[in-house]
C-alpha cells in the first residue's frame, strides 16, 4: 500500500502482516507464551478512561511537544524503542530507522543484536543525532567491559542496559521457524554488577525493564539516571504487567520516583492518547517497538511517517483533552477508577 493510504500505527501491522515472510513476522510480532502481556500491553489502555477539560487555550499544543530526553532535544515524548534485527523487516536493516529518525528528530535507542554493526549504524547517522545503545551483557566484567567502550567510542550517548531478559523468553510462535529467542540461556547479574558498570564508563546506564514499584525505588536508590518501565513488549514473562499498570502503581505506592528521575516506558503504545495516559502519569517518553520495525518495511520515510502521524495523534488528543501544553499534562487528566460496566 502507498504510504498516504496509512492512516495510524495499527496499518504498519496489516501492512507487515502481509508483506513480510511468515518467520520474519513471527519474530516480530510474537509474545512469550499463550501473549496475554502482549495483548495486556495493548489492551490496558483500554481500560482508564480520560478525564477532559473544555474551553481550554490549545493554541500552543504543538510546539508544546518538544521534550528533553537525559538532556538531549529531541521534537517528541517518544522514541523508538532497541529491537534486534531490522533485516527481517527490510535488506537495508536499521538505516531507515536511523535515518526516520533524525528527519523526525526523536531518540532511536539502538538494539544490541541489530542487524548492521555498531559502526554501520554510526556510519548512517546524521551530525549531531544522537542514539543511545541498548546492551545485553553477560556476567563476564572483561567483556562486559568491552561492550561499554565500544559504545562510548561509536560515540553512543548513553547505554540501555536491558534487565528484564534473565532468560531467554518462552516464544512458541517464533521457535517454530528457529527464530524463537533473541540470543543466550541465562545471564546473571546483579544490582552489584549494575553498579559496577556505572563506575566502568562515563557514559549513563539506564536499567531497561523495570515491572514494580520495589524496583523502581531500589534504582532511584542507586542513583539511576533515569529508569525505563517495560515488560519487553510482552516477549519474555508472560503474565508481567503492562507499562501502565507499572506507572500505576508507582504513582500509587512512591509517586516520588518520578521527579527523583526520569522515567521512560514502552509496550502496547499505538495512539496518542495511550502515549497521554503514561504522561500524564509522569513518566517522560514512551517507546514504541513494532510499529517503527513494521513502518520499516518502508525504509525512511515510513518511519518519518509514523513519526508524524504519532505526533499528530499526540497533539490532537491532547488538544481534546483540554491539555494545553503537554508538559503541564497531570494525573488529574486520567481515572483508573475500576470500570465496573464490565
Ligand atoms: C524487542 N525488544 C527488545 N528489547 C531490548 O531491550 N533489546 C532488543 O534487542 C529487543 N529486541 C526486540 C525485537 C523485536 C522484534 C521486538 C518487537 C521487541 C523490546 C522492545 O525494546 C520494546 O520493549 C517493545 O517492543 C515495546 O513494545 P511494543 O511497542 O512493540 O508493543
Amino acid at each position: 500500500p502507498n504510504l498516504t493510504s496509512i492512516v495510524g500505527l495499527p496499518d504498519f501491522d496489516y501492512v507487515a502482516r502481509h508483506y513480510m515472510n511468515l518467520s520474519g513476522y513471527s519474530y516480530y510480532r510474537n509474545g512469550a507464551a499463550g501473549e496475554w502481556s502482549y495483548r495486556n500491553n495493548l489492551e490496558a489502555f483500554h481500560r482508564i478512561r480520560l478525564r477532559p477539560r473544555v474551553l481550554v487555550d490549545i493554541t500552543n499544543i504543538e510546539s508544546s511537544l518538544p521534550t528533553k530526553i537525559l538532556g538531549h532535544n529531541f521534537s517528541a515524548p517518544f522514541f523508538i524503542s532497541p529491537c534486534a534485527r531490522a533485516g527481517y523487516g527490510n535488506a537495508e536493516g536499521e538505516k531507515g530507522l536511523v535515518r526516520g529518525a533524525s528527519q523526525g528528530n526523536i531518540l532511536y535507542m539502538v538494539s544490541d543484536f541489530s542487524s548492521l554493526s555498531k559502526p554501520e549504524i554510526q556510519a548512517a547517522k546524521t551530525s549531531g543525532q544522537v542514539l543511545f545503545q541498548q546492551l545485553y551483557v553477560a556476567s563476564n566484567f572483561t567483556e562486559t567491559q568491552r561492550q561499554l567502550d565500544q559504545a562510548a567510542a561509536a560515540g553512543f550517548a548513553a547505554i540501555v542496559l536491558t534487565v528484564d531478559s534473565a532468560a531467554d523468553g518462552n516464544r512458541h510462535r517464533a521457535v517454530r521457524f528457529g527464530v524463537g529467542s533473541a540470543d543466550s540461556e541465562y545471564t546473571y547479574f546483579t544490582w552489584d554488577y549494575y553498579n559496577q558498570m556505572r563506575n566502568s564508563t562515563r557514559l549513563p546506564i539506564i536499567p531497561k525493564g523495570i515491572m514494580s514499584v520495589e524496583d523502581a525505588v531500589k534504582a532511584v536508590e542507586v542513583g539511576a539516571p533515569a529508569i525505563y518501565l517495560s515488560n519487553h513488549g510482552g516477549r519474555q514473562l508472560d503474565g508481567a504487567p503492562s507499562p501502565l499498570e507499572i506507572a500505576l502503581e508507582i504513582y500509587e505506592q512512591a509517586p516520588y520516583v518520578f521527579n527523583r528521575t526520569e522515567v521512560y516506558a514502552d509496550g502496547g503504545v499505538r495512539y496518542g492518547a495511550d502515549a497521554l495516559k503514561l504522561l500524564a502519569l509522569g513518566v517522560k517518553a514512551v517507546g514504541l517497538g513494532r510499529p517503527f520495525m513494521y513502518a520499516n518495511i518502508y525504509g525512511d520515510k515510513g518511519v518519518k511517517h509514523a513519526i508524524d502521524l504519532m505526533k499528530r495523534e499526540v497533539a490532537i488528543d491532547a488538544a481534546n483533552l483540554g491539555v494545553g501544553d503537554l508538559k503541564k499534562i497531570s494525573p488529574t487528566y486520567i481515572d483508573y477508577r475500576p470500570n465496573y460496566w464490565y
